[in-house]
């Protein structure tokens, strides 16, 4: 479904992306997980084409996402979330999320008319994510995991087939994470193929049916969660980090 074919992306002499080749399955969860500053979120960004690619290819079937703007990759069903939660404080929760159904990404200046089709829609993810009551609080009285939990919704709005999520459980405690686990299997069994950055190992570990490891730009690894578990390389980009 998604193919990155040596996707190479570099800042100011920083090889953030370097070679990087994998591949993911439709109805799949997958896991890119890796040391702070590996290039995870870079690799995000390149696959919605908010950086290009210095050299390399980026499939979606058969489009070349590389070379395409990111509203239309937003069109052929991509939908992401970003590491840093971004919301509009002082509008409510459902006019945050239908500010999600027009263009996606990027596309926030101007807030559509709330119709009845996107109040219901918004209504449904609210529902899905156990927050039905939240609709006219303000997005700014939120508590952190209730935000966290919107940027899931905010990116569920346009409905996509593949969703990117940039750390969805960084900062969230213990009932929030299960909670969030159960949603994204959830998703993957209504038939969503959903790849995620995440630090925290029991949800990768619990959910993923690939882990792609990153490391200094590299992908050092891919496998099932037990393999990638008793990998020796994948230990050492760890331990080596936090020394
Ligand atoms: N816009 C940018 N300009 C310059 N350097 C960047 C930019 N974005 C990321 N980098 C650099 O690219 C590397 C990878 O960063 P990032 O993709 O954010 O890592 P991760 O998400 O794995 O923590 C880091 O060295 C970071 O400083
Ligand atoms: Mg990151």
């Amino acid at each position: 479904m998604l193919k990155i074919n040596n996707a190479t992306k570099s800042f100011a002499g920083i090889l953030a992306v370097n070679s990087c080749n994998f591949e993911i399955e439709q109805g799949t969860i997958s896991a890119l997980i890796g040391p702070n500053g590996a290039g995870k979120t870079t690799l995000f960004n390149c696959i919605s084409r908010i950086y290009p690619i210095d050299s390399g290819e980026i499939f979606y079937w058969d489009h070349r996402l590389d070379l395409m703007p990111t509203y239309k990759i937003a069109r052929l069903g991509i939908g992401r979330s970003f590491q840093i939660t971004r919301t509009l404080d002082h509008l409510s929760v459902t006019e945050n999320l239908v500010l999600h159904t027009a263009g996606g990404i990027g596309n926030h200046l101007l807030l559509p008319a709330i119709t009845r089709e996107n109040k219901l829609k918004a209504d449904e993810i609210m529902e899905f994510l156990g927050i039905a009551s939240l609709g006219e609080m303000d997005m700014g009285s939120l508590s952190f995991g209730q935000k966290k939990l919107l940027d899931l919704g905010t990116v569920l709005m346009a409905d996509p087939d593949l969703i990117l999520l940039d750390e969805p459980a960084a900062g969230v405690n213990l009932r929030l994470l299960e909670d969030i686990i159960d949603k994204l299997v959830t998703l993957k069994n209504q038939g969503k193929t959903i790849l995620l950055i995440e630090h925290n190992m029991d949800l990768v570990m619990e959910i993923s049916d690939e882990v792609i490891v990153m490391s200094a730009g590299e992908i050092i690894a891919q496998g099932k969660p037990t393999e990638i578990q008793k990998n020796a390389e994948v230990l050492e980009a760890y331990l080596g980090s936090e020394a």
